[in-house]
């Protein structure tokens, strides 16, 4: 008997031993809090690709309203007697359509407007149709009817909204009605039909939904910018990316141009038109509709620190070899005065030019912007020599903008490793990193910012998403790795300041990119699983970092740690530590969470867990089924200072407990 129950004993012992041998512990230091982590940390990269601005968050539904594509009637389709008149109201876009009699009372003239991909138009929502118009010559009084037809409907009438409009005046005057269908149609057009014989002129033809994000006229979508705000973004980067150079000069994003009344704000070549050859869209344009002054109330209404970037003298490098498509350095000074004028135009007073500027368009108050990015993805010594001059009349100007150099388009390499030591050479604040990288390098990178040097400038990882191998879309691993990557953002808070996923945005027609943050139709949006990887990372970011450890050593996908990747906060708001855990591995692991360094009379409270997880590493969440992988919050209870607990296999697990005081 006495034998018999040693023999059980030892079986304990070791079963427990092994169990422990099993069981990932994980050391959390809470007596040392260490960096602050900066509000700006978890922001927005946002560019107009993938019809991400026009056709997207910009909530105009006409394309081509101001017949400036360069062909003039792209997106739409006449009939009848239409002509293209050049001598309109608007200096910077001259053309606009003219309305004739048809000739017969049984002929019609008239035009439709395609829409992007169509125009979405929801049941019972309102939608206000404006338009720049005038009588010619020879005409006394006019009127058209305007319509949202259905192309496709089987019905005994296409249109199923409608309204007249009568036109009244020789001078060009805006006239707006009002349409409420009753029907929701996904891919409508517009139709205007010349209902009097006598002739119209029609200019900047335009219909948004009423129902804008903060109700502004010339508006954003509403669902799309609720999405961001959502995300809690302390920064927030714009225009791009790419856009910012151009294919070439004439197309690079020119900020000036973009802001002043819309109708006559010039209309730019989107460079994603004709980019990828193989994803061709010949009707991408820039209205510029949403401009830098739009960017700057979003950033306000969202609560993020505005981030633009500016053109630094050079077309895209990838497109462009020739020197001579460049701006000599020599030459340099209206785009050093762009930059310049920009800040005065976000801060300064209304007594300055463009301060005057912001404050009638509607902002009298500065937008207190404190960062600035000079180039997108340039690289060698035609980059530094262009950004010093800036650098120079910035900080001489304007000492307390923070200035935001690039090493370039990869993470690694010759040209980053040229750049990285030139930046810290002009002393920029941030160095803006970008990585479309796959998910071995993802998996590889838990620990690159641990060696970085401390005494250089910050790092901002302005571009950045796991692209997998041959799986070049949206897909529930790469969120994960991300997920994973991001537990070494946030443990080298001290030196990594900013990060920004990209692109934001994607039309599922219309894509040129993917993946991306948030996919959409005409209609309906959906939230990626990376989108809720940022979202959670941005909710739960904390305010300190703490060291966690396990056998000593930071938790980034290394030799013997099975997969797991983690990091530790402090949010001295809510007394809370908040401990991150990626779970890469296809095995569940046991966790014990050991919150050492507490005081005698400090204890954990019950605390929560919320997990992101999915059984198929290639699933996302769609349009028809948007909440198959989402965040699950349950209620998880601490012993004292120690939580022991199972991660699931590929699961993104976040642990939040409060730190409570016994008297
Ligand atoms: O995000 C898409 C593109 O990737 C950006 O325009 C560019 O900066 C990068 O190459």
């Amino acid at each position: 008997m006495k034998k018999y129950r040693i023999l059980l004993m030892t079986l304990a012992l070791s079963i427990s031993l092994a169990m422990m041998a099993q069981t990932n512990q994980l050391l959390i230091q809470t007596d040392q809090v260490g960096a602050e982590i900066q509000p700006t940390m978890y922001g927005l990269f946002f560019e107009d690709i993938n019809y991400g601005a026009d056709g997207g968050l910009y909530a105009e539904l006409i394309k081509n309203r101001s017949f400036e594509f360069p062909q003039h009637l792209m997106g739409w389709k006449t009939f009848g007697h239409v002509t293209i008149q050049k001598d309109g109201p608007f200096k910077r876009n001259p053309h606009y359509v003219r309305l004739a009699y048809a000739g017969h009372e049984y002929k019609h003239t008239g035009l439709d407007n395609e829409g992007f991909f169509g125009l979405g138009i929801a049941a019972d929502t309102e939608y206000r149709f404006s338009v720049w118009a005038r009588l010619p010559e020879g005409s006394s009084s006019g009127k058209i009817s305007v319509q949202l037809v259905e192309p496709n409907t089987c019905g005994d009438k296409q249109a199923f909204a409608s309204q007249k409009l009568t036109i009244d005046t020789k001078e060009w005057k805006r006239y707006q009605i009002y349409l409420k269908p009753i029907k929701t149609v996904q891919k409508a057009i517009l139709r205007i039909f010349l209902e009097s014989k006598e002739t119209v002129d029609l200019e900047h033809i335009s219909l948004f939904p009423v129902d804008t994000w903060h109700g502004h006229e010339n508006g954003l979508r509403k669902d799309l910018a609720q999405a961001l705000y959502d995300l809690s973004p302390g920064v927030f980067r714009f225009p791009g990316g790419c856009v910012v150079e151009g294919t070439d000069l004439n197309t690079r994003y020119d900020w000036k141009k973009t802001v002043g009344p819309v109708e006559n704000r010039p209309l730019n070549e989107n460079r994603w038109n004709y980019t990828f050859k193989n994803r061709l869209f010949p009707d991408y344009y820039q209205s510029y509709g949403l401009g830098f002054y739009e960017f700057f109330l979003l950033s306000e209404e969202l609560h993020a620190e505005p981030l633009p970037v500016l053109n630094c003298g050079l077309a895209c490098q990838y497109q462009n070899t020739d020197p001579d498509a460049n701006v000599p350095v020599c030459d340099l000074e209206s785009y050093i005065q762009d930059a310049l004028d920009l800040i005065e135009f976000a801060n300064g007073a209304i007594s300055t030019q463009w301060g005057k500027i912001r404050a009638e368009m509607g902002h009298p108050a500065s937008f207190n912007m404190k960062f600035i990015g000079i180039g997108n993805e340039q690289w060698g010594a035609e980059y530094t020599e262009r950004l010093e001059p800036f650098i120079e009349a910035i900080r001489q100007v304007y000492p307390d903008i923070k200035i935001i150099g690039g090493s370039g388009p990869n993470s690694e390499g010759e040209q980053f490793d040229y750049l990285w030591p030139e930046m810290k050479r002009l002393k920029v604040d941030l160095v803006d990193e970008h990585f479309y990288r796959s998910e071995s390098w993802f998996l590889s990178q838990g620990t690159r910012y641990d060696n970085y040097n401390r005494t250089g400038p910050k790092v901002f990882a302005g571009e950045y998403a796991c692209h997998g191998e041959g799986k070049k879309w949206n897909h529930f691993n790469a969120s994960l790795l991300e997920a994973a990557f991001m537990t070494g953002l946030e443990r080298n808070a001290d030196v990594v300041q900013m990060a920004t996923y990209a692109p934001l945005f994607a039309h599922i027609d219309g894509w040129q990119w993917r993946p991306d943050l948030i996919w959409f139709d005409n209609l309906q949006s959906v939230r990626t699983v990376s989108y809720y990887v940022q979202q959670l990372y941005a909710y739960n970011k904390g305010t300190h970092v703490l060291p966690l450890t396990m056998n000593h050593k930071p938790v980034a996908g290394s030799k013997g740690q099975q997969g797991l990747f983690a990091s530790a906060v402090w949010d001295e708001y809510n007394q809370s530590y908040i401990v991150k855990v990626v779970n890469t591995s296809s095995d569940a692991q046991s966790l014990s969470l050991v919150f050492s360094g507490m005081q005698k009379n400090e204890t954990l409270s019950a605390g929560i867990c919320i997990t992101l997880q999915s059984d198929d590493p290639d699933k996302d969440n769609t349009l028809d089924e948007p909440q198959a992988i989402v965040p699950i919050q349950k209620q998880v209870m601490p012993i004292k200072n120690v939580f022991n607990t199972k991660i699931d296999a590929n699961t993104f697990a976040i642990y939040k407990f409060t730190k409570i005081s016994k008297q």
